[in-house]
């Protein structure tokens, strides 16, 4: 697995903390640990080869979908100097910010602000290196610390000892079984089927494609949809669903996302957590805002008035298996199998080009933690995002974005970032001075 020798990452030493990406849970971990005070000694790796936040999605227009306020820091500390008004004041924008009258700034303005809070932690992220295993560094049957592996673009490895590990890693993309193999990822060649992921990485490519499909009913959808219209592309939106639905965000619902909710809802029985989900899955999971689909309505609604058909939404349709042609305009592009859900009536079309609004998967963990598996109790994570090990393995392995199951559907979003960042970062430091505490025992007992 580890062909080329590994380095140590960092002259030996072993680190209180490794934190496995910089997206913005590991980034206001790092901001919970500084402001405490904490003075462990942290690692972050991040893969990308800079702080970007969903890079691919940060559309024309595209807004955030919740407010400015749930930042990376006011829920825990309003007063931080790493909170949005604070970065909207150091930018000279604050009074025309107010002007705008907003709860939800563009996508493009928070990655600036994440961005401008990620520089100031440069010293604690090495960007351009990709975790790709969680080892055991053992002492006897003991497990006192874990190897974490890493590897940059140019196949070079190194590795860090470390105490805990925090995986902040976020999602993959979902990619339905009839796309198996088409996709294209990072930059490839090949038919020109892509994720929303890597939307923006390929959208003048998709405007010279010919007739795209979109597939999925969700926010990437309809904002994908949206600009390509703005890019004068035909569009046709398939989804299972039966149609475009609206997100609910209604003052009750979003309840759902206090952080409160989260020692409610892990202290429920899991089947009682799994009906929970179910009932506010419309919060978050293939719904769009209200507003955008008036505008994906209007479009539609439009070309009915102008007696064109350059769109289509194609709801209540499912892609039953999907091939390619050679690229070259929708003449050569991706052909789609599709089945009506409404008889089961099948027929295929041929596109320019498709992309995959489908959503993502949370796994990044299991694969990094495979080699583990000897050393994890099994059962569910803990109330403070740990999971459990055996006797003998005192590593933390703590985990962000991956516990809806458990944790509630703030889990994956940036709704109680702050709080979370907070409780983990109390584990952490409570298990450093329990550390402490045994190796002054020590010292004192040796003498
Ligand atoms: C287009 C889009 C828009 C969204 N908008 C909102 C919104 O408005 N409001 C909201 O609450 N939520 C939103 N979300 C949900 C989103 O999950 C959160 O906003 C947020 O990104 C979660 O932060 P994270 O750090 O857990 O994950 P991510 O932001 O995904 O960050 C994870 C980081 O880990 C890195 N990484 C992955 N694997 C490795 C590895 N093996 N080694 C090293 N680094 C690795 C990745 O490169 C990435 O930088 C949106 C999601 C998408 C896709
Ligand atoms: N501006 C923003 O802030 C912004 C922008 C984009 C995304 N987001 C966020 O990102 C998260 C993900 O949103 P998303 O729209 O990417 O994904 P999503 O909400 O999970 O929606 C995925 C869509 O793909 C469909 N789908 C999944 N598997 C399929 C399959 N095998 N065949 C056909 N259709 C399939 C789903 O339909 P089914 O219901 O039939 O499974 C659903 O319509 C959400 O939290 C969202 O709020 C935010």
């Amino acid at each position: 697995m580890h062909g080329i020798p590994s380095l140590i990452g960092d002259g030996g030493r072993v680190q209180d903390l490794v934190g496995i990406g910089f997206g913005p849970s590991n980034l206001a971990l790092a901001v919970a640990l500084r402001e405490a005070g904490a003075g462990l000694a942290c690692r972050f790796l991040e893969k990308r080869e800079t702080f970007v936040w969903h890079g691919n999605m940060l559309l024309d227009g595209s807004r955030m979908q919740i407010s400015f306020l749930k930042d990376l820091v006011s829920l825990r500390d309003p007063t931080s100097r790493y909170s949005f008004l604070s970065y909207l004041h150091g930018q000279g924008r604050l009074q025309d910010f107010i002007n705008l009258r907003t709860f939800y700034p563009s996508r493009r303005e928070f990655n600036d602000y994440l961005a401008w809070v990620a520089a100031d932690f440069d010293d604690l992220c090495d960007y351009g290196l990709e975790a790709t295993a969680i080892e055991p560094a053992r002492v006897g049957e003991a497990v006192p610390h874990v190897r974490v592996h890493a590897r940059d673009r140019a196949g070079r490895e190194r590795s860090w000892l470390a105490r805990n590990v925090v995986i902040g890693a976020g999602a993959t993309p979902r990619i339905p079984d009839a796309f198996d193999g088409l996709v294209r990822r990072g930059g490839g060649t090949g038919p020109l089927v892509v994720h929303s992921n890597d939307y923006l990485a390929v959208a003048e490519e998709l405007a010279r494609a010919g007739r795209v499909a979109v597939v999925g009913l969700g926010q990437s959808a309809a904002e994908i949809f949206l600009d390509l219209h703005g890019r004068g592309v035909a569009v046709d939106i398939i989804g299972r669903g039966p149609a475009m639905r609206p997100a609910d965000s209604s003052p009750f619902a979003n309840q759902v996302f206090d952080a409160g909710y989260t020692n409610y809802l892990y202290g429920l029985p899991p089947a009682e957590r799994a009906d929970l989900l179910r009932a506010f899955h419309n919060t978050n999971y293939a719904v769009v805002d209200p507003d955008l689909i008036d505008a994906v309505y209007g479009i539609f609604y439009q070309q009915k008035v102008e007696g064109t058909a350059r769109h289509a939404m194609l709801t209540r349709h499912e892609v039953v298996a999907a091939r390619s042609g050679s690229n070259g305009g929708d003449r050569g592009g991706p052909v789609l199998d599709l089945a009506s859900l409404d008889g089961g009536g099948r027929h295929e079309r041929r596109y320019g080009a498709v992309v995959l609004a489908t959503g993502y998967r949370r796994r990044i963990h299991e694969e990094l933690l495979q080699p583990m598996e000897r050393w994890l109790a099994g059962g569910e994570v803990g109330r403070d995002y740990r999971l459990p090990t055996v006797p003998g393995c005192t590593v933390g392995l703590y985990l962000q974005g991956c516990c809806e199951a458990t944790h509630g559907l703030s889990d994956t979003l940036l709704s109680i970032l702050p709080i979370r960042a907070q409780e983990i970062a109390a584990a952490l430091t409570a298990d450093a001075d329990r550390g402490r505490g045994q190796q002054i025992r020590k010292t004192t007992s040796a003498q």
